[in-house]
């Protein structure tokens, strides 16, 4: 009501804000595109950092904060999360004054990577929706750090990393979330925790997952997380992730793809975050090579440290791939996974990867790095049995075994049954009466019911 008495017309918005990052950007634009289907008014905050091209956008309406990093000179994912999230508390906090004053702001939709967002929506009493772009699972393992910090396992790191963890099965301590991409564990031990803690104190949860996959760790996720949780993916079942690329897809890999096999290749990608040293490189390009099967590898400019892109492999390997093998610097990924000549997919088990993967029916072979990757992959090897993971590392012997093991062995075919099953189970999810379909009612209809609590 204004001061006349009358009750003054704002209209009615969601507020998103992404985590800047290409495997979080893809999943919240998914996110906004199936709410705004759904009628809702959709005005994206987002940071300077890795903004994405709002002309592809014209539905939506956009808000960019200053982030500070530019400046800052802060590389690495884990300096950069834990940067902005100080950097951005005030600019966060005065856009979304903004529009709060410009418009009827239902709810706040952030992804936990932002902690410090709950802070803000509570203090101007808006509901803050969580969005969790990774699977279940490896967000319980998340949860569960403190007690593997209290149990020793950090500090077991060096020792029997083979040993399962009695608490997590079937998590084996080299499995535990903190990952290679720095060596400060305390800084991802506080970011880990503050993402935890504060989506405890939000008003609902969203996963990109189908609980058909999950279902065994939902009434954990439930015991620990006393919210409404809504559960509604694959998102890109919805919308394809190919719009808010940062990087341009390469679509002669497709026209090579044409001209292979049926299920004859293996795609390799390692996501849009993961490095690897030159060593590595090379295990990875002599693997592929000593497998003798074709393979479409992406090779992101800035995978390989201290390489602006391949020209650390020796020749010997560059001939011995171009018989049959393709390197680009960043494919059409789901176009690819769904191309009849992929037989298999070597992924770093990011979970937008896996996810693609499983729509596609397509098996994997899992060479995680850090964070949800650890989980996700032994997940995908060890309780759904549609991968092979990959348990020494980037090793060439491994690999060469791990390829002959999918792509040719009868092993393989077992995980593309297995594998081929779940996709038929995401079909049904998604339609009318689907576990996925009717979370979605659910979330429409939670968001609605904000409205009147928030008025
Ligand atoms: C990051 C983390 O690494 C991951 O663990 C977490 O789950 C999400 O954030 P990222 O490395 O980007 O993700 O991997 P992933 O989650 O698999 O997302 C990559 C996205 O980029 C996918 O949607 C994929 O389709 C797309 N992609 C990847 C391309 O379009 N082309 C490519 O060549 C490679």
């Amino acid at each position: 009501m204004d001061n006349q008495g009358t009750t003054s017309i704002l209209q009615n918005r969601i507020v998103l804000f992404p985590l800047p990052f290409q495997g979080h950007i893809n999943p919240m634009f998914q996110l906004a595109n199936i709410l705004h289907s759904r009628g809702f008014n959709i005005s994206m905050i987002h940071t300077k950092y890795n903004f994405p091209n709002p002309s592809k956008y014209p539905h939506f309406n956009f808000h960019i904060i200053s982030d500070g990093l530019l400046e800052s000179g802060v590389s690495n994912p884990v300096n950069i999360i834990k940067f902005l999230n100080s950097n951005c508390v005030e600019p966060f906090r005065e856009c979304l004054d903004r529009l709060m004053f410009d418009y009827h702001v239902d709810c706040v939709i952030t992804d936990a990577n932002w902690p410090f967002t709950q802070a803000i929506a509570d203090s101007v009493n808006l509901p803050r929706i969580v969005l969790r772009t990774s699977s279940i699972c490896s967000f319980l393992a998340f949860a569960a750090v403190s007690l593997f910090r209290d149990k020793g396992y950090f500090s077991n790191l060096d020792s029997n990393m083979d040993a399962p963890i009695e608490e997590f099965p079937p998590l084996k301590i080299k499995d535990i979330p903190q990952g290679e991409i720095t060596s400060n564990s305390e800084d991802v031990f506080q970011i880990i925790d503050a993402m935890v803690q504060q989506t405890k104190k939000a008003s609902a949860l969203i996963f990109n997952t189908f609980s058909e996959l999950e279902e065994p760790d939902l009434p954990k996720l439930y015991n620990q997380f006393l919210m409404q949780t809504f559960t509604i993916g694959p998102f890109h079942k919805f919308f394809s992730a190919s719009t808010t690329s940062l990087l341009t897809h390469d679509m002669n890999s497709i026209s090579w793809l044409d001209k292979q096999e049926p299920k004859s290749v293996l795609y390799v990608s390692f996501g849009s975050v993961a490095t690897m040293d030159t060593q590595k490189l090379q295990e990875v390009a002599f693997g592929l090579a000593n497998s003798k099967q074709p393979f479409l590898w992406v090779i992101r400019p800035g995978l390989v440290n201290g390489s602006e892109w391949i020209e650390t492999l020796p020749n010997e390997i560059l001939e011995s791939i171009s018989e049959r093998g393709y390197i680009v610097k960043w494919a059409p990924q789901q176009e690819v996974l769904s191309h009849f000549a992929i037989g298999g997919f070597w992924t770093h088990s990011g979970w937008n990867s896996t996810l693609e993967s499983i729509c596609e029916g397509v098996p994997m072979i899992c060479s995680s790095f850090f964070g949800d990757q650890m989980t996700n992959s032994r997940y995908v090897s060890d309780v759904w049995k549609i991968g092979i993971k990959l348990e020494k590392g980037l090793e060439r012997d491994e690999i060469e075994n791990a390829i002959r093991r999918l792509m040719v062995e009868k092993e393989g075919d077992g995980m593309r049954e297995r594998i081929l099953c779940l996709k038929e189970k995401i079909d049904v999810c998604l339609n009318t009466g689907g576990s996925s379909y009717q979370s979605l009612e659910k979330l429409v209809d939670f968001i609605t019911s904000l409205r009147s609590s928030t008025v």
